[in-house]
């Protein structure tokens, strides 16, 4: 949520830090602000809505600068609440990334002692804090105004009287590009890849003073020795090379990603199983539904009991968690809130672990990390990241099989090694995903039904229609329909059936029969013969273990073909943002 960046160098920052923000822009888009210092005097451009809208307007000079992108919290998405916040003297400009909890509180300390506030935004309480501390040395100050924050705060900060840049940082991600003439701070690594591939990653209770050299302190002002960490992403996987959207791209690298990651896994010991009993599976959105998926997969084969949760339910229903369960948070960003909290209320109570994309985010931090190779993802919809989650699941209920001495693990195996090619067969669909998308488009809403893992399957396809396409779409185990949601078929209704498992195959057919005979268009979804009982079948790979995966490959495509006959915004869609670092 918010993306920061901030330059200093020989060059025009502006032109730098609009190419950041829009590197960023995946992190929120309601609007976007630079600030640049020139010559002792700060001046500032901001813009409602997409970046474009800056950049057509912002054209201010100088050589060191701070910017921001915008996920509104805190006050609507309008040019007074966008960044950078200047102080009541006009000596500080900010950017901010996180929430700041007792702004109330500081506003009121501030407001007694003269200081105006211009926007209705927390963040705008910590330039004027900056401001009331100032007394001629910079770092002094934002010391002593951090000490008072409470909350989560990636900051850049520049000041009138002084050519430098500033970075503070805690709880919300930040990085320091170390490039040969220049530096730049900014929200993750991807903002800059194109830029350097060296960074420091500032840890809570860090502060960047960047002028010629790049120092970092702690909280007492002390320099702080760290170590350059060298990016393995590469730049280029960060552009479109092509293809209309940056999902469609993602969409397509699904086998090479599937690849890389089953290659880094498949020989490994995975030390976090070691002793475990029972594992509990967290994440959100589509992440939820990997843990959903991985639960089925998991506890079906191995018998091991597994407990997906959504992580901002779980974090507050207080879980029975024991000394010998295993706590695995999936995140591709590792930087959602909510994840980061759940999995902090099992520390010191049992193992953790996260199965991550991007390196070197929070929860690699604080837990063991299974990383997923999917590279930089840009649109806000997952796809590849999601699919490589759902790899690491296969590969957890393999590495459990074999440890509990059952042979079906060299099948799943077996079948683990063929998925970048059975997800390559799938893609080969995209024709007929593409008229049916067409097919879908004019309608308001959907259903999707499902059992066992294909209800997970299910889940995560209804999502990835609604996010990015707007039609309404509803998911049921295809059990449950009968029980009240089966009234809301008519005539024409939109239903997509994912069924994929032989054992429950007869059982769902009859819930597709019931909705036809009340009028439903169903889409059926399967690796088995369906058309005497579907209006159109999708005839996915046959695969044993893996077709749910694969069966979500196949709606991916069709939410992005439904998504574009709609003319919609598929990589940003309205009132998203790809990493929420807010609760
Ligand atoms: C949907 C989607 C979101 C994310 C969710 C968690 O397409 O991308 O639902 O899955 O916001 O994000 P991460 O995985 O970064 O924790």
């Amino acid at each position: 949520m918010c993306g920061i960046v901030g330059y200093i160098g020989d060059e025009q920052a502006t032109p730098l830090l609009l190419n950041g923000l829009k590197r960023l822009e995946y992190r929120g888009y309601d609007s976007a602000g630079i600030a640049v210092l020139d010559d002792g005097k700060i001046s500032v451009a901001k813009a409602e809505g997409r970046l474009a809208n800056l950049a057509a307007t912002a054209n201010i000079r100088g050589n060191i600068g701070i910017g921001h992108t915008r996920w509104a919290t805190h006050g609507g998405p309008e040019v007074r609440n966008a960044h950078p916040h200047l102080s009541k003297s006009g000596r500080f400009a900010i950017v901010h990334n996180g929430i700041i909890e007792n702004y109330k509180e500081l506003k009121y300390f501030l407001e007694l002692r003269g200081f105006e506030f211009v926007s209705d935004t927390d963040s705008e309480v910590i330039a004027h804090l900056i401001d009331f501390y100032y007394v001629g040395d910079v770092i002094t100050a934002l010391i002593k105004a951090a000490c008072r924050l409470k909350g989560s705060y990636a900051l850049g900060v520049i000041c009138s009287d002084e050519p430098k840049l500033y970075a503070v940082k805690k709880d919300s991600p930040l990085v320091v590009g170390l490039c040969e003439k220049s530096t730049f701070i900014a929200s993750d690594m991807q903002a800059l890849t194109d830029k350097t591939r060296n960074f420091y990653i500032m840890d809570n209770g860090e502060i960047a003073v960047i002028g010629k050299d790049a120092r970092i302190l702690n909280m007492n002002g002390e320099p702080i020795k760290k170590s350059v960490y060298h990016a393995v992403w590469d730049n280029a996987v960060a552009q479109k090379q092509g293809y209309a959207h940056f999902m469609l791209k993602e969409i397509h690298e699904q086998p090479q990603a599937i690849k890389r990651t089953l290659d880094a896994h498949m020989n490994s010991s995975l030390d976090f199983l070691d002793g475990i009993n029972s594992i509990h599976i967290i994440g959100c959105g589509s992440a939820y539904h990997a843990a959903l998926m991985g639960k089925y997969i998991i506890e079906s084969l191995t018998g091991i009991r597994v407990n997906a949760d959504i992580a901002s339910e779980f974090r507050y229903r207080n879980p029975i968690i024991r000394g010998d369960d295993l706590l695995l948070a999936i995140s591709q960003s590792g930087e959602t809130a909510d994840t980061i909290g759940a999995l902090k209320i099992g520390a010191g109570r049992c193992k953790s672990a996260c199965i991550v994309n991007v390196p070197e985010s929070t929860l690699t931090h604080i837990s063991s990390p299974m990383y997923t190779l999917a590279g930089p993802e840009v649109a806000v919809a997952t796809t590849k990241g999601f699919t490589t989650q759902l790899l690491n699941l296969y590969i957890i209920a393999m590495n459990l099989l074999r440890r509990l001495g059952d042979d079906r693990y060299k099948l799943l195996e077996r079948e683990i090694y063929s998925l970048p090619s059975l997800v390559s067969k799938t893609l080969a669909l995209e024709p007929q995903m593409q008229q049916l998308g067409v097919r879908i488009a004019p309608h308001d809403y959907a259903f999707f039904i499902g059992r066992g893992a294909d209800y997970a399957a299910a889940k995560e396809s209804a999502l990835k229609l609604k996010e990015i396409s707007y039609v309404h779409a509803d998911c049921y185990p295809a059990g449950e329909l009968k029980h009240g949601t089966i009234s809301l078929i008519e005539k024409g209704s939109i239903v997509v059936a994912i069924a994929t498992d032989r054992a429950l195959l007869d059982k769902t057919v009859s819930n597709i029969i019931e909705v036809k005979a009340r009028g439903a268009f169903v889409i059926g979804i399967s690796c088995f013969d369906l058309s005497n009982v579907c209006d159109v079948t999708v005839n996915i790979p046959r695969a044993t273990f893996v077709s749910p995966l694969l069966a979500t490959v196949v709606c991916q495509m069709l939410s992005y073909y439904t998504a574009s006959a709609r003319g919609c915004d598929i990589d940003k869609p309205r009132n998203l943002a790809k990493s929420v670092t807010v609760e």
